[in-house]
């Protein structure tokens, strides 16, 4: 009789730690045995538009400027890229380059006209960072640069123009005057896209008339190895994708694609760091739709296009809050917390598992704007939880991915259910790194993983998260949220067997 009560306890024990650690259902095949595409370095690239404080104060801020610079280059801002290894930076806009005319920022910076931006705020800019302070940065930086064309109100005189200005090493009229600007070599620069968001800003046309453009411009945008790309779907227009492909696939090199998370509705798209739990998983779970647009987009571009020669660019994706209280609305000012780490974890696991077909990425935006990696006021420089996430994958850029077949808990919440560990995998130089999210707030996740066509012999870790799912960092206040070593992950009997902590965003490597 006595001992009832005890064993009751102890079975209570026994699903209290149940109730904590989502045990057993969680089995990973990484199959380095079935080696699959390149994970293009592109697709963690960066976006950095005319928009508030991402160029003016946040990258650039002149050369007399009492913030530590390099040729006017903020060098805080400088350093911390650099050590994120950025491979490529998509520039000038957005909806800002469609109104952008690119000889406004050239020459002496005292005869640059000033303009307005009329998208963003209203605010007249100098336009003392033009061609050669964006390529100047890109190299300062070691990215590539990807410059964006104005359709919507350009010339393609103007966008070749630009083309000859920036890659030409031919005597000409461009060249001439790029020399005269300071510049005797010409830059390469290979991507090239023919206008933003046509459907949108960027002209409001219609799929069929654009897809006339775009092979207009392509027609005269001549430099050696070109990569082409086509302004694509805003989010599940597919009828985008197929008439793009349709009509002009055969004279590009990419198509984009744009997808925000918007936890609530564009009239009130919900803060970044005053949310509940209703409000995280809502946000991933319209953070994992990317998975179905990629898909989807995939298999259209597959009817056309079955070698996967033209790649699908997702050169605008991140979260979209309401701007910080007090900030301009036109600035899309917004903080960034660990929910955002596992955004930017789950889109590029995404990414990762469809490099054959996804061959660019690009988060909105680096510095200041949307899901930033960098926030920075006057001196101060904030590295932002998606910073270190993107610090935790620079290890895929340029590796081999390995397919993963995943069996796993679900996270449910209310009446709805999402997986609970989003995972992907890539091998580069005999190393194989796994980057895994536990999208669950509360239960930790017991993993078990086999890993076919790889002796396991060390395996070592990185972890992104905090005690709360709305930790972030802050000016003037110690870290929440960093990249720190985990070390729960062991070899056991030829099985890697790990248990992620709740809400985490965690990277494993096995040699
Ligand atoms: O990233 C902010 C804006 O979002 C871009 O300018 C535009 O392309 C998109 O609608």
């Amino acid at each position: 009789m006595k001992k009832f009560p005890c064993i009751r306890l102890l079975f209570f024990i026994f699903l209290m730690n149940f109730a904590h650690t989502g045990v057993s259902q969680n089995r990973i095949v990484v199959h380095a045995d079935q080696p699959g595409a390149k994970i293009d370095k592109a697709i963690y690239g960066q976006f950095a538009e005319h928009l508030g404080h991402c160029i003016y104060g946040g990258i650039y801020v002149g050369e007399n400027s009492e913030i530590p610079n390099i040729k006017g280059f903020r060098s805080d801002v400088v350093a911390a890229l650099k050590d994120l290894s950025v491979p490529l930076v998509r520039w000038p806009g957005g909806c800002f380059a469609d109104t952008y005319h690119w000889k406004d920022g050239i020459g002496p910076k005292s005869e640059r006209p000033s303009i307005v931006n009329v998208h963003w705020g209203g605010v007249t800019e100098d336009n003392s960072f033009g061609t050669h302070e964006f390529l100047d940065f890109c190299e300062l930086i070691g990215a590539d640069a990807y410059i964006n064309l104005n359709v919507g109100s350009g010339t393609i005189r103007e966008a070749a123009e630009w083309i000859e200005y920036v890659t030409s090493s031919n005597e000409s009229p461009m060249t001439k005057l790029r020399k005269q600007n300071g510049r005797e070599k010409p830059w390469n620069v290979k991507y090239w896209a023919v206008g933003n968001e046509t459907w949108g800003c960027g002209g409001n046309m219609r799929p069929e008339y654009y897809a006339d453009i775009y092979r207009n411009y392509s027609s005269f945008m001549r430099a050696p190895g070109i990569f082409k790309i086509a302004s694509g779907a805003n989010v599940e227009d597919y009828k985008w994708t197929e008439v793009l492909m349709r009509e002009a696939g055969r004279m590009m090199n990419g198509l984009s694609l744009h997808y925000y998370t918007v936890p609530n509705n564009w009239q009130k798209k919900g803060s970044a760091t005053d949310f509940d739990e209703a409000k995280w998983f809502v946000t991933l779970q319209k953070t994992l739709k990317m998975e179905e647009l990629v898909t989807k987009h995939s298999a259209i571009m597959d009817q056309f296009d079955p070698k996967k020669r033209v790649g699908l660019l997702v050169d605008e994706w991140g979260c979209w809050y309401d701007v910080e209280p007090g900030t301009n609305p036109g600035f899309l000012y917004q903080q960034n917390s660990l929910r955002d780490a596992l955004v930017a974890g789950i889109n590029l696991n995404i990414f990762n598992n469809h490099a054959d077909r996804v061959r660019m990425s690009n988060i909105a935006q680096m510095i200041n704007v949307l899901q930033s990696v960098i926030l920075t006021k006057d001196k101060e420089i904030v590295l932002t939880p998606t910073y270190y996430v993107f610090k935790m994958y620079k290890v895929h850029q340029d590796a081999t991915a390995l397919p993963v077949e995943i069996k796993c808990n679900q996270y449910t919440f209310g009446s709805q259910s999402i997986d609970a560990v989003n995972c992907s995998a890539s091998v580069k130089n005999g190393v194989v790194s796994i980057t895994l999210c536990n999208l669950d707030p509360n239960q930790s996740q017991e993993i078990s993983f086999d890993v076919p066509g790889f002796n396991l012999s060390k395996v070592s870790g990185k972890i992104v998260t905090a005690n709360k799912i709305n930790a972030y960092n802050d000016f003037g206040k110690k870290e929440e949220v960093s990249l720190a070593d985990f070390n729960g992950a062991k070899i056991n009997k030829g099985k890697i067997e790990t248990v992620l902590p709740s809400k985490s965003v965690v990277l494993i490597q096995l040699q």
